[in-house]
């Protein structure tokens, strides 16, 4: 289209379009034979046939002119010139074209000329990355954001908007020194991230109305050709044209989220109570293709902890979780729940309100369905899941509700969980000690807690050894479930006999100690692993100072030897009758942890048999009889 004549019509003349800016003020009564010779310039050059010499004077008449019929049709021309030619574009640039058509953006014009700048800005941030810089550098991105700013249900307007969000993608898309972060800082500080969302929203709002209703097709000089060429651009009909503005708008809030983990000035921009409510709202109205990308987004939010809070508050958590359960057979559910995991586990950890806010929404079962596969969700599910146990009431009637302490114990055969569930299923007994006692007091649930002990490994068995320990202190009927399992003398033995670490002998033998309190025939006890080398010969080693003749473990070994051994108890301490006045002796003893210990067993097991006095077997005698087995047991106290 006329090549000839779009050389020859000289940029000077183009770039003093400046003068139009002002043209508005002029009332020359020539502006009426302007107007028709730029007119009969427009047309002309399409056909290509004008005289060089009266294009030039037809222009700069105009120039001066600027009525709005004039700088309308000149915008048009520019446009028309510029299309087809870059160098022709990044010469009017360099000339100073650019400020000169992005004014007429400006609510101050009618929507025909903005159409028409905007169009002259999506060809900047198209056509080459010399002109992108251009753009950008004549502060280019405060007017992307003026024109986000528009109503997109109106159809006049959609096309500003769609223009505008073109070019703020191009401008992340890029390839320059400065980074995607310095882009972000720049946006926010001319205010993108509100009419971003808003239009995310209204974008969807508007699907049916604007750009399924109103279709029209004009010629290419008619008044909406703006909106032509942007639909043809998109090359598809009204809805997927929405949804590519979707698509556009979320990808850009996705750079922000990523870009506002480590930035906090951004971070702050994004975490408006405004903003981070119109995400969640686009969360619960997309679909799965956006909805993906957008929950994506939101899981960069929830990585630092200091917009938690208004997540919390714009409602996310019940928002993800019902996304869990509505999607859970959609095509992306992976990579959803992937997000929503991430985002949850970032919500709720070490914060009990907000697990307690899951378990409400509905998170258990979702949770407890990853649980049981071999997932690598596993890693935030589980720790949620634990968590639950202690996060309140009516988290614990939600995990009965769900079975939850079943699945601790499931969980205890996984040696990456059994710690956590193991804390859990204490934490829980603690809070609610007859019920759960009740449920661990079953053969299967005996057996897990059992299997535990005995087949952990190493590490993971030392950190077990604390908790374990915690538990025969609480529960005595559960410690008296130990003393009939000769697995679990056999590992005690075992460990002993091996483990030179003296915390975890220290341990191992204060459990020991509980469980042989527990048993009731402790006769019994010695025939079955007394004997030989056994439990019984590792002991006495250790009450010989086998255990790195740490004093602790020594006098323990004793003690229990004479819990094993009730026949022998006068030997070790028959010889200290005698020296009953000896201080240092006496101090040891009183100084070990043991009396400690003992003081919490006592403690924890009438909190126990004082809720339960009816429970069966012996357990409960045991325990209210133990402080007074201890005491006459001890022969330094004189009972002898
Ligand atoms: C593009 O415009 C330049 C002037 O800026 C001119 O020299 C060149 O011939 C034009 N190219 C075409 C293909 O018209
Ligand atoms: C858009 O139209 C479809 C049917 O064409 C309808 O199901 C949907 O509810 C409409 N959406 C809005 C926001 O009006
Ligand atoms: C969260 O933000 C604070 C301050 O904005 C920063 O000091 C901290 O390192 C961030 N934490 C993470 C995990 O990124
Ligand atoms: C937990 O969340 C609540 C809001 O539900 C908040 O007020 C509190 O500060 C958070 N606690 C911690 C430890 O982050």
């Amino acid at each position: 289209m006329g090549m000839g004549v779009v050389s020859s019509l000289g940029l000077g003349s183009l770039a003093s379009l400046g003068s139009l800016g002002l043209g508005g003020r002029s009332t020359s009564g020539a502006s009426a034979t302007s107007a028709s010779s730029v007119a009969s310039v427009a047309s002309l050059g399409i056909t290509g046939s004008l005289p060089l010499h009266s294009t030039v004077t037809g222009v700069s008449s105009g120039l001066s002119a600027g009525s709005r019929e004039i700088v309308l049709q000149l915008l048009r021309i520019v446009n028309l010139l510029v299309t087809e030619n870059v160098s022709f574009l990044e010469s009017f640039c360099l000339i100073g074209g650019i400020p000169v058509v992005m004014g007429f953006t400006s609510k101050r014009f009618p929507s025909e000329c903005r159409l028409e700048a905007s169009n002259f800005i999506r060809l900047l941030c198209h056509t080459s990355v010399l002109t992108l810089q251009m753009f950008i550098s004549c502060r280019g991105l405060k007017v992307l954001v003026d024109l986000l700013d528009e109503d997109c249900s109106s159809a006049s307007q959609a096309p500003l908007v769609a223009h505008a969000l073109n070019g703020v993608s191009s401008v992340f898309d890029l390839q320059s020194p400065t980074t995607k972060n310095d882009f972000c800082r720049m946006f926010v500080r001319e205010g993108l991230l509100e009419p971003l969302s808003g239009a995310l929203l209204n974008v969807m709002a508007n699907v049916n109305t604007t750009f399924d209703g109103k279709r029209k097709t004009h010629d290419s000089l008619d008044g909406l050709r703006g909106v032509e060429d942007w639909r043809e651009e998109e090359n598809v009909d009204g809805a997927g044209l929405e949804g590519g503005m979707k698509m556009k708008i979320i990808r850009i809030l996705l750079v922000f989220s990523q870009v506002s983990q480590s930035d906090s000035y951004v971070r702050h921009a994004v975490g408006t109570r405004k903003v981070i409510r119109r995400l969640l709202r686009a969360c619960e109205l997309l679909e799965p293709e956006c909805l993906v990308l957008m929950l994506k987004a939101v899981k960069h939010l929830s990585m630092n902890i200091s917009l938690l809070d208004v997540l919390q508050n714009a409602n996310t958590i019940e928002i993800l979780v019902r996304i869990l359960e509505e999607q859970a057979s959609s095509l992306h559910s992976t990579e959803m729940s992937n997000h929503i995991f991430q985002t949850c586990f970032n919500l709720c950890r070490l914060n009990k309100s907000r697990q307690e806010e899951a378990a409400q929404a509905g998170i258990i079962p979702c949770l407890q369905r990853v649980a049981e596969t071999q997932s690598p969700l596993k890693q935030f599910a589980l720790p949620i899941l634990c968590d639950m146990a202690s996060a309140g009431k009516s988290c614990r009637m939600l995990l009965w509700q769900h079975d939850g302490l079943s699945m601790y114990l499931r969980l205890l055969e996984d040696p990456y969980f059994q710690v956590s569930a193991l804390e859990s299923i204490l934490s829980w007994l603690q809070d609610e000690p007859a019920r759960v006692e009740d449920e661990l007091m079953r053969p299967t649930a005996i057996r897990s807690v059992l299997d535990c002990f005995v087949t952990s490994k190493a590490n993971s068995f030392e950190n077990l050894l604390e908790l374990f320990l915690k538990l025969t202190r609480i529960s005595s009927r559960i410690t008296t479930a130990f003393s009939r399992s000769a697995a679990f003398f056999r590992k005690v033995a075992d460990r002993l006999g091996h483990n030179t670490k003296p915390v975890v002998r220290l341990n191992l033998l204060r459990i020991l100690k509980f469980v042989c309190d527990a048993h009731p025939n402790r006769g019994i006890l010695v025939e079955r692993y007394g004997s030989g080398g056994g439990l019984l010969g590792v002991l006495e080693g250790l009450s010989r100072g086998g255990g790195d003749g740490v004093v602790l473990i020594r006098e323990l070994a004793k003690e229990i030897i004479q819990v094993l051994r009730p026949g022998l108890k006068p030997l070790p301490g028959g010889s200290r009758v005698g020296s009953r006045g000896v201080t240092p002796k006496r101090m040891r003893r009183t100084a070990s942890e043991t009396s400690a210990v003992t003081v919490g067993v006592a403690a924890g097991g009438s909190v126990l048999t004082g809720k339960k006095p009816s429970s069966s077997t012996g357990a409960s005698k045991i325990i209210s009889t133990r402080p007074k087995t201890r005491l006459k047991d001890i022969p330094w106290q004189g009972t002898q």
